[in-house]
Formats: structure tokens, C-alpha cells, sequence
């Protein structure tokens, strides 16, 4: 069932917000406490659906959670993960079939991965490639090897070099977790540097891993080993701050401060840009936390590239704060936005246009000449299209202008369940 919802505009944002324990630091805090022997303990695990996958699955795998108040434990079993009989479902949440592709490589026995219909339209073979080649076997169907995807995991994997050839914190993951149980020690070579929350937590878990900045990318080498039990704190989620970032920017009269967010370079480039763009945000850092601060702002264009956002994760509402903007921004080198939970190079374009924006494209570059102010935004209607951050994008740019009606809107829980009661709160 799909459901509808109407976003009507704000008066007054003012308020204080907490976002989702970031989803990237929650799925591996639960993959790499599954992988250890014994008791891991997860304090901020985001409980968004993607977060449920993976939880699901390690516990198909082997683990056994339990819950008790605000932590979650995963006992990793003594004697490693073993096949499931059952298909490993994962949902929309292509983290999910990426990296447990590469961590039941490693784990003899057939496993089947299945996914939602967006994620069974997502490419595959980007993972499917480097994992076959360490000795497993991987295979969807068509040449990008969709999902359903199945592996045949191997005790026997080889080391491999593996220079990515798309910037992907997915397949880098894939590649050194599957490297956890290789022969050899497993290398990876990145010409941008992507996320680096497996190589950090891997690190903080007792596995040897070096990573040395090469240039623009990074050259990462990674011993076999197995993760020792821990004690995670997941920080908030920048990717979800970015929604209320762009929303206390564009909107006419907001103040608002996102507490506890994660700041690891590869994840706040957005900030660089909104700031460069005249906004008035800043991250603020006490007792080892930092907060985001932002408030009504006059925003003028820019020129964006993907190196600067890697994953291209907040390129969507990049594009909102360009529609209210001054001047024609010009977004760099978005190819990768084509593969994403929807295409969101195209739902990117028809939102600016929605918004009342004039937009036009040249190969994976495209250019949006904003209106000057979310006032003058269009009162419009979106398809969410199984993809959350459009859901959130749309949200935040009708909050500040004249409203929307969304279509499929359930599919925010993917990542963030609560995203419309946060958003409430703040009026
Ligand atoms: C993620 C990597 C990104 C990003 C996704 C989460 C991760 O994809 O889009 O939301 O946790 O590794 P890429 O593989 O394109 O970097």
C-alpha cells in the first residue's frame, strides 16, 4: 500500500534536534559485532527499516540480539556465521546487500539476497567483480547483476588488490570484509576518499588496517582477522541533518541546531558548500560532540562537484537550497546519482522544475537557476519512488515554501521513521 501525505508550510522554525544514529555507522556496528565472538553492545543504532535489514539478516546469519532500553546487544557467535536456509532479505538498502555480499563470501554455503523493487534494479556487478575474483562466486541476473542476488561463499578466499573504479564506500566495504577471511593481506586503492567508517571501526574492532591519503584518494591495506567485541556510539546521522541544515536556510524565519552529528570530512562537504553559498551555518563543537547550527540565510549559486559530496547522498537537497538561490548552480559530474534508491539525477531536475526553477542538463552535469527564495517556490506533488531522500528533500522544500503533496511517502522510514515528527516539533 502506498500512502499519501500533504506538507503544508511553516511559519516559525526554532528548535533543537536530535537525527537518526547514523546509518552507515549503524550498519556496521551491527555486521562487525556479529563477525566478533561474544557480547557487542550498540548505543544510538538508527531504527530505520534498512537498519532492521541488516539487524535481521546477521541474525539469520548466526547473532543473536537482544535489546534493553536504548542498547542494542549482538552476540557474535563463538564458532563464525554460518548459511541460512532463508532468502537474506534487504529490503531498499543497498549498504545492506553490498556489504553482506562481500561478508558471506566469506561464509561457505549458498545465500540468496533479495531486495525491494528498487533495490532489485540497482547494479550489483560493482561488488559481484572484485568478490568473484577473491574466489567467490556472485551472480545476479543481466549483465549488472541484479538482485536476486546469489553467493556461494568460500572458506578458501584470496587476497586481492582492488583499485575502485567508481567512487563507493559499498564496494570498498564489500571487498575488506570479504578481506577479513581472505589468504593475504587485502589492498585497496580509491582515486576519491570515500566514507571511511569500515576502515575506522575495523580499526577500533582490532583488525590491522593502514590507510595513507595518496593525492585526492586513499590507498588502504588490510590484514585478515576477526573483529573483537565492542562498546559503539553511533553519532547522528549527517545525511539526515542535511534536510533541517537546508530547511533552516531557505526558510524565512529559522534557527535551528542538529545536536551530536558525525563530522568525518567524507560526510559534511555539504556544509562547505552551504556556506559558500552565504549560509549561515556552523558546526560547533564541546564535550567531544558537535552540533550543527543554521539559520535563515540569503543563499547565492555555486558550482558543486561530486568529489566534493562523495556518495552524492545529499545532492538532492543540495538541489533545493540551489532552487532558492540567487544565480544558476551548476552541479559537476552526478552520473552516480542515476543508481541510487531512484534515479536522482532526473528526480533531482523534476524537483527543481516543480519547485518553479528552470533546469537543463549536459551528460552528468546539470544546472539549476533558482528562484531567489523558497517563498517563491511552487505549491507542487512528487512520487517518492521507494527513495527517502526525495521524500525528505520534498518535505523540506515545501516546508519552507507552499506545500506538497508526496505520493509513496512511507518509504521515508527506510532511514528515518520519525523524520515528520521532528519536523513538526520544530514549529
Ligand atoms: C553508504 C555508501 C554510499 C551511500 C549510502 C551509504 C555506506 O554509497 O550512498 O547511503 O554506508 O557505505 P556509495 O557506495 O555510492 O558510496
Amino acid at each position: 500500500m502506498s500512502d499519501a501525505r500533504r506538507v503544508e508550510p511553516m511559519t516559525q522554525l526554532r528548535g533543537v534536534l536530535h537525527v537518526p544514529g547514523d546509518k552507515s555507522g549503524s550498519h556496521r556496528a551491527l555486521m562487525l559485532s556479529a563477525l566478533a565472538a561474544g557480547e557487542s553492545s550498540i548505543h544510538g543504532l538508527s531504527g530505520g527499516l534498512d537498519v532492521t535489514s541488516t539487524s535481521r539478516i546477521v541474525c539469520q546469519l548466526g547473532a543473536q540480539r537482544h535489546d534493553d532500553a536504548n542498547v542494542v546487544h549482538i552476540e557474535g557467535p563463538g564458532d563464525g556465521l554460518r548459511a541460512s536456509t532463508h532468502p537474506l532479505d534487504c529490503g531498499n538498502s543497498g549498504t545492506t546487500m553490498r556489504l553482506i555480499a562481500g561478508i558471506v563470501s566469506g561464509v561457505e554455503g549458498e545465500h540468496a539476497l533479495i531486495g525491494d523493487e528498487s533495490l532489485s534494479r540497482r547494479p550489483m556487478d560493482r561488488v559481484a567483480e572484485p568478490l568473484n575474483r577473491m574466489g567467490a562466486r556472485v551472480r545476479g541476473s543481466g549483465p549488472r547483476e541484479h538482485a536476486p542476488l546469489y553467493v556461494s561463499g568460500s572458506d578458501t578466499l584470496h587476497a586481492i588488490s582492488y583499485h575502485v573504479p567508481t567512487a563507493s564506500a559499498q564496494v570498498k566495504s564489500a571487498v575488506l570484509l570479504a578481506g577479513l577471511r581472505a589468504q593475504g593481506a587485502t589492498q585497496i586503492i580509491e582515486d576519491v576518499r570515500t566514507r571511511s567508517t569500515t576502515e575506522d571501526m575495523l580499526r577500533q574492532a582490532g583488525v590491522t588496517l593502514t590507510s595513507t591519503d595518496v593525492g585526492d584518494g586513499r590507498h588502504i591495506v588490510l590484514q585478515p582477522g576477526r573483529p573483537i567485541p565492542q562498546h559503539w556510539r553511533v553519532p547522528g546521522d549527517p545525511s539526515q541533518a542535511a534536510f533541517f541544515a537546508v530547511l533552516g536556510l531557505i526558510h524565512a524565519d529559522a534557527d535551528l541546531v542538529i545536536q551530536e552529528i558525525d563530522t568525518s570530512p567524507e560526510r559534511i562537504g555539504f556544509v562547505g558548500v552551504l556556506e559558500r553559498m552565504g549560509g549561515q551555518i556552523a558546526l560547533r563543537t564541546g564535550d567531544g560532540t558537535t552540533d550543527l547550527l543554521c539559520r535563515s540565510s540569503s543563499l547565492h549559486a555555486t558550482e558543486i562537484h561530486a568529489r566534493e559530496i562523495p556518495s552524492v547522498d545529499e545532492v538532492p537537497i543540495l538541489t533545493v537550497a540551489a532552487a532558492a538561490a540567487v544565480g544558476v548552480s551548476a552541479f559537476i559530474g552526478m552520473g552516480e546519482l542515476r543508481l541510487k534508491e531512484s534515479d536522482r539525477f532526473a528526480g533531482s531536475i523534476r524537483l527543481a522544475q516543480s519547485l518553479g526553477c528552470r533546469v537543463w542538463s549536459e551528460g552528468d552535469d546539470f544546472f539549476v537557476e533558482g528562484v531567489g527564495d523558497a517563498r517563491r517556490f511552487n505549491d507542487f506533488e512528487v512520487e517518492a519512488g521507494l527513495d527517502h531522500r526525495m521524500v525528505m528533500s520534498s518535505a523540506a522544500a515545501a516546508a519552507a515554501g507552499h506545500g506538497c503533496r508526496i505520493g509513496g511517502v512511507e518509504t521515508v522510514s527506510s532511514s528515518y521513521p520519525g523524520f515528520f515528527d521532528d519536523l513538526g516539533s520544530l514549529q
